[in-house]
């Protein structure tokens, strides 16, 4: 008998596998953009929005929530790096490709794939504040506030994550699984070999 499930992308595919378990369901995801963009349309009403995503981890959820916004604004992109270890950040941000614009008297809304210690995020807000926009406040899809080192305030959230390492909708481990369409948290096995 041919088993259905077999034609699906989860058995077949090893992205898939490396999947622990699903956290957050791409229809969640869905929702909770369109709850953001609702907000973020009744808090910049008549604002000269710019919403600026920090590369790579944000490319998918800035994409979505754009299209969520409607009323009109810019975005610009920012890149960075942090140095040391795949899944721990380590504190010491690296600017790769800076904002293409000026944000002096704009409102800038920071888009953000995750809150893990905060590092990256303390250091970005101290660049951008110095800059004199007329707002700074940050969206971040997942919040992981369990591991914070650093206190982060003026940010919305999507969802809060438990302290696990979480892949998909643009987050990756290696640069990948960006490409999932849910949340899911990653085998540790795949981070860790030999720890099954
Ligand atoms: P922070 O400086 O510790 O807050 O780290 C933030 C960055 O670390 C995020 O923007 C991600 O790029 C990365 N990161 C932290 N936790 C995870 C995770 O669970 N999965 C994938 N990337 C993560
Ligand atoms: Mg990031």
């Amino acid at each position: 008998m041919v088993n259905e499930k077999a034609t699906e992308p989860c058995v077949q595919n090893q992205l898939y596998r490396d999947v622990e378990r699903v956290l957050i369901s791409a229809e969640e995801i869905q929702d909770r953009v369109r709850g953001l963009g609702r907000q973020i349309d009744e808090r910049y009403a008549d604002k000269d929005l710019l919403l600026i995503a920090v590369l790579k981890g944000s490319v998918v959820f800035i994409a979505d929530l754009m299209r969520a916004i409607t009323i009109p604004h810019e975005v610009d992109f920012l890149a960075t790096s942090s140095y040391g270890a795949y899944t721990a950040s380590t504190g010491i941000v690296r600017i790769l490709k800076d904002l293409n614009e000026p944000i002096a008297g704009r409102h800038a809304l920071l888009v953000e794939d995750i809150i893990d210690s905060g590092h990256t995020l303390a250091y970005l807000t101290q660049l951008f504040r110095a800059r004199n926009p007329a707002s700074l406040e940050v969206v971040t899809l997942l919040d992981k506030p369990t591991r914070r080192e650093v206190d982060i305030d003026l940010f919305w959230t999507g969802f809060s994550v438990p302290d696990e390492f979480v892949i998909g909708y643009g987050l990756d481990f290696n640069q990948k699984y960006r490409n999932l369409p849910y949340i899911g948290v990653l085998k540790s096995e795949v981070y860790q070999p030999g720890s099954e």
